[in-house]
């Protein structure tokens, strides 16, 4: 992960939020060339479920709204982790991620705070557990005082009867003093509205898009002339106080969501063939901008452990660096929301069926999408490494519909002008479609090893040749293979590799 986090950074992809200030947990910034990616990948979600289709239409909806959505849709109540807090080093835990991790101090001295916090992958919980104790007892140093050194038990491998005790803690207010009793936080971030000083003013930045959906149910329905089934879909950020932001953009406190509701007609046996196409419609899509599927799993929710509003939930995993986890889930709302704002509202949300001439209030499927979380695991996807030429070689493999730059062109030498104006020509050419560059600095190998690095699929060399046949070379940077091709089709290659 870590290698992960400092190629984002250098080839600057994503820092870390406020990084003159030393950062500022939970949020993040998108570089140059994450900007770039981030959007290839809401736009190419965008192409493929909405413009793409006739039973979805969009929607753009503020991510302030009235306080009354939120305690229709139950968050208000329910939108809540159990925390507890740590007295000794003022650090914030959820309370179902803790384990016990004895940490005592020397001459055998009291217990002080052992928390360590789950990792998502029960593979690397031990070494997880590791890791957020050192930070922990870095971070406790100075309270500590002198004398108290810790025991370097805590910084060994755990041996398999070690990692066995790491237990969860049922109860860690009975267990650990230096912990308070769970209770319940909400995710939801408050803000006030207008210029009001009271809890009129109250509101909430959304923690789902969603939400907007269903309120905008009756809008998007009529004014888009739709029929049962069909969906509307929302990209945009939503804002979540996570008690552990973790493994950098894969949990933040800001992030974005690519949403649909497909509403369905209720009945209990109608929801899941739509569930099913959800399912393989998202895996699709993820497959063609260049997922590896080797990483990615299924993991299908027991009826226990869903959220209050679904009736069933399938997560696409992935096998991300630091454990198999959640990038999407698939769930079956059943009419839940919309009976929640029906009621809160006194507005029907009722639906005219034309053909069994029967109303009803949907029922819906949510395939649910972070962009963030997406961009993580494209990143890692696209990772690689191998030899050319005789040398190690690192690049990301970007399928060409997401990478950053689509192409790179290169004039042969940058002292030839008529090697230069044709190139120059070339790339103001391809740039009015898409992102391009130019460049003309080094060895013409160094600069396919730049553009290597960064996911560039396609690098066009300008040379000699080129003012007799009109013909330019286009490198591959997967394959390093190398094909000519007449200037005029240079654009119509690109797209359909882009398309592709
Ligand atoms: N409307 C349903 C919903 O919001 P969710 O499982 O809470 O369900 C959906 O979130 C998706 O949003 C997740 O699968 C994940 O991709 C992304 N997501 C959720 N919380 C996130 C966070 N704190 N940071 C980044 N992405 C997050």
């Amino acid at each position: 992960m870590d290698e992960v986090v400092s190629l984002c950074k250098r080839r600057g992809f994503v820092f870390q939020s406020s990084e003159i200030y030393n950062g500022f947990s939970g949020f993040f910034d998108y570089g140059p060339l994450g900007a770039e990616l981030k959007r290839n990948i809401k736009d190419r979600w965008w192409r493929e479920f909405v413009q793409g289709r006739s039973d979805v239409v969009g929607l753009d909806a503020s991510i302030i709204s009235s306080p009354k959505v939120w305690e229709a849709s139950g968050h208000v109540e329910q939108f809540t982790d159990p925390m507890v807090d740590c007295r000794e080093t003022k650090l914030r835990f959820r309370a179902d991620q803790l384990f016990y991790s004895p940490v005592k101090m020397e001459g055998g001295g009291d217990v002080l705070c052992h928390v360590c916090v789950q990792e998502d992958s029960e593979d690397n919980m031990a070494a997880a557990a590791k890791a957020q104790a050192k930070k922990i007892l870095k971070k406790a140093g100075t309270p500590l005082g002198q004398n108290a050194k810790l025991d370097p038990f805590q910084f060994k491998d755990l041996t398999q009867a070690e990692e066995e005790e790491l237990a969860v803690i049922p109860s860690p207010a009975s267990l650990l003093p230096t912990l308070t009793a769970p209770r319940d936080f909400n995710l939801m971030f408050e803000t006030s509205v207008g210029a009001a000083a009271d809890a009129s003013a109250a509101a909430y930045l959304r923690p789902e898009t969603a939400q907007a959906i269903f309120v905008n149910f009756k809008n998007a329905q009529s004014t888009g002339r739709m029929k049962v089934p069909f969906g509307v879909a929302q990209v945009g950020k939503a804002f979540r106080n996570e008690v552990t932001p973790r493994n950098f953009i894969f949990r933040s406190r800001e992030f974005e969501q690519m949403e649909i509701e497909y509403f369905i007609p209720p009945g209990d046996d109608v929801w899941q063939p739509f569930h099913e196409e959800w399912l393989a419609s998202a895996k699709k899509f993820l497959l063609g901008i260049g997922l590896r599927e080797d990483l990615m799993g299924l993991d299908v929710h027991a009826p226990g452990g869903l959220a209050h509003y679904a009736r069933a939930c399938t997560d696409i995993t992935f096998r991300f660096p630091f454990g198999v986890s959640e990038l999407m889930g698939v769930a079956a709302r059943g009419s839940y929301d919309l009976e929640q704002h029906a009621k809160a509202s006194g507005k029907s949300m009722e639906y005219f069926d034309d053909e069994t001439k029967t109303k009803y209030v949907p029922h819906v499927i949510e395939p649910s999408l972070g962009v963030d979380r997406l961009f993580l695991a494209l990143i890692c996807s696209a990772y690689a490494e191998d030899e050319v030429g005789g040398e190690k070689r690192n690049y990301l493999r970007f399928h060409p519909s997401v990478a950053p730059v689509k192409a790179s062109v290169l004039p042969l030498l940058k002292n030839k002008p008529e090697l230069v104006e044709v190139a120059a020509k070339l790339h103001e050419e391809l740039k009015k479609r898409w992102n391009v560059e130019y460049d003309a600095a080094g060895a013409v190998g160094r600069r396919y090893r730049r553009a290597d690095e960064i996911g560039t699929p396609f690098c066009i060399t300008v040379d000699f040749d080129t003012l007799e046949d009109k013909c330019v070379t286009i490198r591959d940077r997967d394959t390093t293979e190398q094909r000519r091709v007449p200037l005029d089709e240079v654009a119509a290659v690109l797209q359909k590799e882009i398309d592709g």
